[in-house]
């Protein structure tokens, strides 16, 4: 059947949070248009971008907010997570990323131990590099699936 290019079964707002200069918005950018940067800016407050994907037969519209990192910025960032009214906020659901898989010799936390924090936490966990593409639309995609 005929669908709109802009039609979707279910709208997901996906908020991506960090400290500063880990490639959150590297990340956003290379999903949602396949765009990397190795001189992008920090962030100033919040900006957002959109991707359907496909989840079994649904199209998923993911509506990704992408906050500054800063601790300047905290008090606005943490609005559009906080702020949520309790329907949402009771949906919530937290994915732990560990990006700039790429920079093998500069590893700051072992995948083992990332593991066990996610597993304590009860998260899901996923090494990514938004320079390499890799596991990307991967991350996203299962963010996007576990919510639906
Ligand atoms: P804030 O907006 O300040 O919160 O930072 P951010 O988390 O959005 O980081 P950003 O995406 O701006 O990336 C910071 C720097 O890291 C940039 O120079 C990027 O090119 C670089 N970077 C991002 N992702 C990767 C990656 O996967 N590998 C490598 N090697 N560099 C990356
Ligand atoms: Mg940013």
């Amino acid at each position: 059947a005929y669908r709109a290019d802009d039609d979707y079964d279910y709208l997901f707002k996906v908020v991506l949070i960090g400290d500063s200069g880990v490639g959150k918005s590297n990340l956003l950018s290379r999903f949602t248009r396949n765009e990397f940067s190795l001189e992008s800016k920090s962030t100033i407050g919040v900006e957002f971008a959109t991707r359907s994907i496909r989840v079994d037969d649904k199209v998923v519209k993911a509506q990704i907010w992408d906050t500054a990192g800063q601790e300047r910025y905290r008090a606005i960032t943490s609005a559009y997570y906080r702020g949520a009214p309790r329907p949402y906020r009771c949906q919530h659901c937290d994915h732990v990323v560990g990006n700039k898989g790429d920079l093998r010799h500069l590893r700051a936390v072992s995948t083992e131990d990332a593991q066990a924090f996610a597993e304590r936490e009860n998260t899901f966990f996923m090494e990514t590099s938004a320079l390499e593409s890799m596991n990307v639309d991967n991350a996203f995609t299962e963010v996007l699936s576990q919510i639906y």
